[in-house]
């Protein structure tokens, strides 16, 4: 794209950006109005929706009208159109969606609108729409699948461990990634959970979740889930793995810890598995009740170290009576699991791995740091 073009582009952005959501409201009304039908595919409340529509399409005029980057681009796009099957968008939806943008940037621009400006603008929204689409139609596999849930049992009233059973074959995932999920109990909303176990071949699958105060979803699930359930599953994603050969750091913050318990579960399986310790901590010690799991693990697998953390030393009220951490024998520190694993070793060596709550995984991370991690060892999943 030449310099000369930019400027439709730029120009748009500006005038997108000076009222964002009467935008959305005026595109997603033309594409409704064309389409009826379309309006089923989405919730109810799309205030939401329409705020990260904006953002994305701003990224992409921003993305299209610079010198570089497009790769990145165009992988973006590619994600998210594959990640759109598992709302029942169709190929030509993409074109109704084209359609809908181009006439709207059309009165936007008034004027402006000239054979060269609709050329530059047509160029841009194809680019967006055909990769969507075109990921879309090459993906593998049906858009989304489905598994049972077997067993629920609640661990406190914050936390509870769902069992599923999905077909063998249908389960698309490898330990340490998570999934795009959606409960019977909440229609069309799409969160992510970790699978804590890896994929097996029964296509057994353990979650555990938190639920979050005010929370719909983790909340519904901790109160309401109940065997029978049939939970529904898109895209997998998330890049966090074990490179063999390097002595490996795990800190997990609560249900954090799911992903990384995949992992560990996975390495248990093979062979020459680096040394590995990992830090798990709650803020409660009753919280921890993945430990006797993990003591197993460790007792088998002598190349894994565990240590348990927990904020506070003593429980409140409401975990009173969970088992005592230190029935298992391995180590218990007190503190933010962040400061413990820091302040423990020099770990500059090591390929880290980070799960759990935003506040958790940018604490840990910024104390690492401090202690000498280099940044490019580090990983963690998005934290949102
Ligand atoms: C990669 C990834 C993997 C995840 N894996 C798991 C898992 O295995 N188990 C699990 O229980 N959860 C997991 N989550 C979190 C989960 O996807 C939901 O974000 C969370 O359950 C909140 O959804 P909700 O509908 O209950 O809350 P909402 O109704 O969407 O939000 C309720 C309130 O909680 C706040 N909130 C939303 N998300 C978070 C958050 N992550 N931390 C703190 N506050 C938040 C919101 O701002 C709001 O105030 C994961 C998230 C990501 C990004
Ligand atoms: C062509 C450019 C498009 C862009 C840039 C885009 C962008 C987005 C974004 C950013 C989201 C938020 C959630 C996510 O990341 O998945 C989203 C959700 C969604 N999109 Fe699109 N989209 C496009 C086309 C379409 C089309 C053509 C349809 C169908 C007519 C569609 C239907 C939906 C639905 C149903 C949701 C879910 C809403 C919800 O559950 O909150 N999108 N889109």
């Amino acid at each position: 794209m030449t310099h000369s073009q930019q400027p439709v582009l730029t120009v748009l952005r500006e005038k997108i950006a000076a009222d964002p959501d009467g935008f959305a409201v005026s595109l997603f009304n033309r594409l409704f109005g064309t389409t009826p039908a379309l309006r089923d595919l989405f919730p109810v409340e799309m205030r939401g929706l329409r705020h990260t529509f904006v953002q994305v399409l701003d990224h992409v005029l921003e993305g299209i009208g610079a010198e570089d980057g497009h790769e990145e681009l165009i992988e973006f796009l590619a994600q998210l159109g594959r990640d759109h099957r598992k709302y029942g968008v169709q190929s030509d939806h993409y074109w109704l969606m084209y359609d809908a943008l181009m006439t709207e940037f059309a009165r936007m621009l008034g004027e402006r609108w000239t054979v060269q400006s609709h050329e530059t603008v047509s160029h841009a929204m194809m680019l967006m729409t055909g990769v969507m689409r075109g990921a879309a139609d090459s993906a593998d596999g049906p858009a989304v699948w489905h598994a049972r849930v077997v067993q629920k049992f609640t661990i406190n009233r914050e936390r509870a461990v769902v069992r599923v059973v999905a077909d063998g074959t249908a389960a698309r995932f490898t330990a340490g990634q998570y999934l795009e999920v959606q409960i019977p109990q909440w229609p069309q909303h799409w969160r992510n959970l970790s699978p804590a176990t890896p994929p097996n071949a029964q296509g057994e699958i353990e979650f555990h979740v938190h639920a979050l105060p005010g929370g719909q979803i983790s909340g519904s699930i901790v109160r309401e889930t109940q065997p029978g359930d049939v939970w529904t599953f898109g895209q997998q994603h998330g890049l966090m793995q074990v490179v063999p050969g390097k002595p490996v750091l795990m800190v997990a913050g609560g249900s954090g810890l799911s992903p990384l318990r995949a992992i560990l579960l996975d390495m248990a399986q093979r062979t020459d598995c680096p040394p590995t310790h990992l830090f798990y901590g709650t803020r409660h010690p009753g919280e921890l009740y993945e430990l006797g799991v993990l003591q197993q693990l460790a007792r088998t697998n002598p190349w894994l170290r565990v240590t348990g953390v927990a904020e506070t030393t003593e429980d409140p009220w409401w975990i009173q009576g969970s088992a005592d951490p230190h029935q298992w024998g391995l180590e218990i520190r007190h503190g933010r699991v962040g400061d413990v694993a820091a302040a423990y070793q020099d770990w500059s060596d090591r390929q880290v791995l980070l799960s759990g709550p935003p506040s958790m995984v940018f604490h840990t991370q910024w104390e690492l740091r401090k202690a000498g991690v280099d940044a490019e060892n580090i990983s963690h999943d998005p934290l949102n």
